[in-house]
């Protein structure tokens, strides 16, 4: 098994993984003799031309889809409204159009749409109803993939974190009674908005996927499989086709459904081998259109890798490939977008000797339009491709505006770690437990914890302090001193602590983005022993904590900046680099005469949250890499002032001139490829 791959096309992990054919023949024959019993079913019932046959269906003869009546094949893109700022919806779209692809493929985030138990959001970027209207206007059909799972390189897959707050020993994506039911509740909100889009009620939602790669999670459990395609198609009541997306390996079958199209993913990595894995659908499923539901133009990236790029030439040789088998085909990720906020997921690969790493902000994935919605070379070789197949509409593009504001200063405002710093980020009162509360004991999304406890007197000088089982990554201060940081990531969760330093032990936890891929259990916090290291060589463990939670909303952080005495720090503190004392929140402003898409250059800093006008663009981490810029949507800039607010963690772009206060600045070119050659290269182990 590979890990990630540095070139080539999409293998790896993400919500594809490659899996070496290592089943014997005898399960083998059992498993095609299995699925072709029941594909002969499929076949043979949807053959049959009734007064209901609906407006999209298979040709099991002419193995092709139908619409009215008509063969019909399409070439659609992945572009997920949650990942564009709602302004930007329609010239993504428009621009996705002009590239002749006649269908749009969206995931469906249940944990935008329901972030707390009973609390819906359909608002502004939750509105996908509007959104797929928009689609229909700009002449798409809709490939509907609500999951509820949706890997996507989201935070749990999509998946709401309080699940685990409401049932901590549910087993998701299985026949589990608490989440089958919290499903039940979640498709009874979301379907019956989006049931007049169906094409079958005069809508353009041709398709409805059942799960997402099911086959690649361990539980393989056809029991969950049965009740989510019947609880879909409770609402789709036969007016789309329901359709399942599967790796192409051995364990393909775990994810095919009785009466489910069955369809199947793969990048460039794997074109050599199609007739393979044609093959491998056709034993899933005789008979029926081809499909690809998953061709990768480009991939994602993690925090402290190279920047994942696709050549762009072999991109479009590899559709044209494609559709040279008459098949349909959807690319993923044709606009990626931009993980705003806390919603990037991460992925855990311990065959790979990865482990944790948690995915960048940006989502351009180098798909085939870029991160800001424009066109790429890349573009135009697709759309060639396209052309060959399908009619090219006549839609003339406005080009994109990308402008470099300069330079920002900003100025030190508050300390998160100190009395007014609690005072004004931390939510709720804080918990004294024997254990660190997790954050989804406390009900939190993301951001940060704080936990706290008296040190004990100390055997040895210095002591170890071990923690175990840290998700993901801690800052570690004695009385507001950092003396360290632990890392999940890194796989470092020790450091010495010496006798006299102070009494209190702080924590600092952040959450990196819970695993999205393989796994949707992901929670947050400290989960195993905290100890001190005796001098008799045992461990102490260290209990009586106090927790106190930091999500960083952005409603916090607006209403610290609105009601926030303008008191300048200590100036020895403004005058940091490293940040000794924790955190720090900088302010400035920037005016703006012409608004265009710009890029927060973060050169110089360390680690943290930038949040444009309110708006929270995301985590950014120059010092990790390969992302160097934050992408500031055009859509939420003002002409006149502009307010920037960096929540940075750990160092603070200070220059050797402390006459000038620190600074960033906003540039006209995205820089996600690193800061310059010595940009952090680091190379994974191949097994
Ligand atoms: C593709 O479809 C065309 C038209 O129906 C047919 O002539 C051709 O044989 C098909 N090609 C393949 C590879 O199935
Ligand atoms: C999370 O799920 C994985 C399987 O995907 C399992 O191996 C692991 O034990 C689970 N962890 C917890 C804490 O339940
Ligand atoms: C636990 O911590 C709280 C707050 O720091 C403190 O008031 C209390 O005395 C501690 N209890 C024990 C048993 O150490
Ligand atoms: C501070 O940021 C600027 C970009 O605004 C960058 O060029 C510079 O290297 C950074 N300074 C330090 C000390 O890293
Ligand atoms: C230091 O800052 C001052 C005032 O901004 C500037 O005039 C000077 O050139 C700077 N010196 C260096 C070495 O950057």
């Amino acid at each position: 098994m590979s890990s990630a791959p540095q070139t080539g096309g999409g293998g790896g992990f993400r919500c594809t993984r490659k899996l070496t054919l290592a089943m014997s023949g005898g399960v083998l024959i059992l498993v095609i003799a299995l699925t072709v019993g029941l594909c002969v079913g499929l076949s043979s019932s949807d053959d049959v031309v009734t007064e209901d046959t609906p407006p999209f269906s298979i040709d099991h003869t002419a193995n092709t889809f139908l619409l009215n009546g008509e063969p019909f094949r399409y070439v659609s893109g992945s572009f997920h409204y949650f990942r564009a700022l709602p302004d930007a919806w329609r010239s993504r779209l428009r621009t996705m159009r002009a590239s002749g692809l006649n269908a749009l493929d969206t995931y469906v985030e249940w944990s935008l749409h329901n972030p707390h138990n009973g609390e819906y959001n359909w608002e502004g970027i939750a509105d996908v109803v509007k959104f797929l209207e928009i689609a229909q206007e700009e002449d798409f059909y809709i490939i509907l993939r609500p999951g509820p799972y949706i890997c996507a390189e989201r935070d749990n897959g999509g998946l709401p974190h309080w699940l685990f707050t409401k049932y901590p020993d549910i087993k998701v994506r299985t026949n589990d009674a608490n989440y089958i039911k919290e499903v039940g509740i979640w498709y009874a909100q979301l379907m019956p908005r989006l049931q007049h889009l169906l094409i079958g009620n005069g809508g353009k939602i041709i398709m409805v996927q059942v799960e997402n790669e099911y086959a690649a999670y361990y539980a393989c459990d056809h029991d969950y499989l049965n009740w989510l395609r019947d609880e879909t198609e409770k609402y789709v009541d036969n007016k789309a086709l329901l359709f399942t997306v599967d790796i192409p390996n051995e364990r393909m079958s775990c994810g095919k459904i009785e009466n489910v199209f069955a369809t199947t993913d793969f990048g460039i990595d794997r074109i050599f081998e199609i007739e393979n894995i044609w093959k491998m659908l056709r034993e899933l499923q005789p008979t029926g259109p081809l499909v690809n539901s998953e061709f990768y133009p480009g991939w994602l990236t993690h925090w402290q890798e190279t920047n994942q790029r696709r050549d762009g030439q072999e991109v479009a040789d590899a559709l044209k490939t494609i559709l040279s088998y008459n098949a349909s085909v959807n690319l993923y990720m044709f606009f990626g977008g931009t993980n705003f906020g806390f919603t990037a997921g991460a992925n855990y690969d311990l065959d790979g000797g990865i482990g944790y790493a948690a995915d960048i902000t940006s989502y351009d994935y180098d798909a085939v339009m870029d991160e800001a919605g424009g066109v790429t070379t890349k573009y135009e070789l697709v759309k060639q491709v396209i052309g060959e197949v399908l009619e090219l509409p006549q839609i003339t593009l406005e080009p994109a505006k990308r402008l470099a504001y300069g330079k920002v200063e900003l100025t030190p405002a508050l300390e998160l770690l100190s009395p007014e710093g609690r005072a004004a980020l931390s939510k709720g009162t804080p918990v004294i437990a024997e254990k660190p509360k997790s954050f989804e004991e406390v009900d939190q999304y993301s951001g940060l914890l704080l936990y706290e406890t008296t040190l004990p007197d100390m055997d040895l000088d210095p002591t170890l302090l071990k923690v175990e089982d840290l998700r993901d990554r801690a800052h570690v201060f004695v009385d507001r001193q950092l003396v360290g940081t632990l890392s999940r990531e890194a796989r470092i969760y020790q450091l010495p602590l010496s006798k006299g330093w102070g009494s209190t032990l702080q924590l600092l936890v952040e959450n990196q983005g819970r695993i999205n891929y393989d796994r949707a259990n992901d929670t947050k916090g400290i989960f195993g022993q905290i100890t001190m290291q005796l001098h008799n060589g045992g461990d102490l463990p260290l209990e009586n904590w106090t927790t106190t939670a930091f999500p960083l909303e952005e409603a916090t952080i607006a209403a610290w900046l609105a009601k926030r005495a303008d008191v300048a720090l200590d100036p020895k503190i403004a005058e940091q680099r490293l940040l000794r004392t924790g955190p720090i929140a900088y302010t400035g402003s920037f005016s703006v005469q012409e608004v265009g898409d710009t890029y927060l250059n973060m050169a110089g800093w360390g680690k943290g949250v930038a949040y444009v006008n309110g708006f929270n663009l995301g985590r950014y981490w120059p010092l990790g890499g390969p992302q160097i810029t934050l992408y500031v949507p055009n859509e939420l800039l003002k002409v006149g002032e502009n307010s920037l607010v960096l929540l940075e963690y750990q160092r603070c772009n200070k220059t050797v001139n402390g006459s000038e206060l620190p600074a960033v600045q906003l540039d006209a070119v995205a820089q996600l490829d690193g800061e310059s050659n010595e940009a952090p290269q680091i190379t994974k182990k191949s097994t």
